[in-house]
């Protein structure tokens, strides 16, 4: 068949490959079996066992040759490493909090940060939960209350800035339960449970406003910050000549603190931090990395990690990668719609995500429509994606009831910078398959569920 002209200029990465990773083909018969003993939970299948791994965009990322230059510069001294100074000088110049100590991932600061702020019978309301920050919160003896705009919950809906907070919403907890029993109110840039939708800046400010009268910190988890600054550029009035890093700068000027996985947007392979304007806060938090992570100068990192770290930052806050980083999920995402696939709308930031409840319209939600879903592409294709919907939801922490949240979704996340276009082709094509195979889809039961956060470890057989 001959490829059609053009009618457009194509653009490309901004970077080249220089180094390859080889990976293994493998059969349909040898993937129902390694699907099989993975209890249909693709968290526990071999990597080796993986085509295309689109499990997650934490850790996953391609660093640069800058970045892994500087591995070899990694000053490994237990206390006052200089790549400690360097990435304190990063995070102070790009996200512009005062204060930093690092930790060695997301959950590591939000255990320290959950500890501190918050004590038992308090509320953190939230636009939208996260699996792990949520768990912190309540292990501390909070109750998380979701207070994003209902659009968010509606895979369907059109709106630029899913992630927005509802005022009504705020202010009806914090009449109902007063300010004092609410910590913080807890921000997630790009909301990754909503399909990695962006909040606006005005809404933002407009928290921080209200947030003010009431004495209340925002907290802010900068993990996908990066690309919701980029959204904003796009979409929101009065910043499409200013750059993402400008943009950046000034979303986290409107919180008080921030906790980060530097997994995901700072393009490394393990790391986090918490940072924060608040001295006091900081002197605490200072205190207890010690009891949990490490010296405060290396939070449970090598001193390599943080030099890659602080490299990472800069190269993240570039516009050109981050118009090639979102542009590769637009791209991925754009053939679902136009082949008519259900999945969240508007195409998020990190991942494309599956509208499984709609796609497997015939399975309830106790038999985990988006658990065997993505098992199921894993058996066509051996592309390896996410459940996010009932198993990650989990249980209620009073009841112990199971949660069954409205999005019963299945995320495909992009790492940064490591597959190519023709990947993306190939993901496309084997989901359009699974898609038209769905009439015969069967769902699961749950035969293991571990304690906490069940979605990783929980292992299930077909009904
Ligand atoms: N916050 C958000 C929004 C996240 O997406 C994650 C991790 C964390 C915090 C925790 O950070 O993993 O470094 O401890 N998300 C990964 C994911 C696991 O696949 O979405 P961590």
């Amino acid at each position: 068949m001959p490829y059609p002209k053009p009618s457009r200029r194509s653009w490309a990465e901004p970077w080249k490959v220089k180094m390859v990773e080889p990976l293994r083909l493998t059969t349909r018969e040898q993937r129902e079996r390694a699907i099989a003993e993975a209890g249909f939970n693709t968290f526990l299948l071999r990597s080796e066992d993986v085509y295309i791994d689109l499990l997650t965009d934490s850790g996953t990322n391609a660093m640069s040759d800058i970045q892994w230059s500087g591995l070899m510069l990694g000053d490994e001294a237990y206390a006052g490493s200089k790549n400690f100074y360097h990435l304190w000088d990063a995070v102070t110049e790009h996200y512009g909090y005062k204060y930093l100590v690092p930790t060695h991932q997301g959950r590591g600061a939000e255990h320290i940060l959950s500890k501190i702020l918050i004590k038992p019978g308090d509320f953190i309301p939230g636009n939208m939960y996260f699996t792990t920050t949520r768990l912190h919160q309540e292990l501390a003896g909070g109750t998380f209350v979701d207070v994003i705009i209902d659009e968010a919950h509606d895979p369907a809906r059109e709106h630029p800035f899913k992630g927005n907070v509802d005022f009504t919403k705020l202010r009806k907890l914090v009449d109902e339960v007063g300010a004092k029993k609410v910590p913080y109110v807890s921000i997630a840039g790009t909301v990754n449970m909503a399909g990695g939708q962006p909040q606006s800046m005005g809404n933002l400010r407009a928290l921080r406003d209200y947030c003010s009268q009431h004495h209340i910190p925002i907290v802010l988890d900068a993990t996908r910050a990066v690309e919701n600054a980029y959204f904003i550029q796009q979409r929101e009035e009065g910043y499409k000549s200013k750059k993402v890093a400008e943009i950046l700068k000034e979303y986290c000027s409107y919180t008080d603190t921030c906790t980060m996985s530097a997994k995901k947007d700072a393009l490394t392979n393990i790391g986090g931090w918490l940072a924060t304007n608040d001295q006091g806060l900081y002197e605490e938090a200072r205190n207890l990395v010690v009891v949990y992570e490490g010296l405060h100068t290396y939070g449970g990192l090598a001193g390599r990690d943080m030099e890659a770290m602080a490299r990472g930052i800069v190269e993240s806050v570039d516009d050109d990668h981050m118009r090639a980083r979102v542009g590769q999920v637009e791209y991925l995402g754009q053939h679902m719609i136009d082949w008519g696939i259900p999945i969240v709308r508007p195409i998020g930031g990190h991942a494309v995500f599956l509208d499984a409840r709609a796609i497997y319209a015939h399975l309830p939600q106790c038999q985990y429509p988006a658990q065997a879903l993505a098992a199921d592409l894993y058996v066509d294709s051996g592309v390896r994606s996410m459940e996010r919907g009932a198993v990650s939801a989990g249980r209620d922490s009073k009841t112990g009831e199971e949660r069954f949240p409205k999005l019963e979704l299945v995320r495909l996340a992009l790492p940064r910078r490591v597959y190519t276009q023709a990947h993306m082709d190939v993901v496309a094509e084997s989901v359009l398959h699974v898609f038209e195979q769905r009439a015969g889809a069967r769902g699961l039961k749950m035969i293991f569920e571990p304690k906490y956060l069940r979605f990783f470890q929980a292992r299930f057989e077909k009904v």
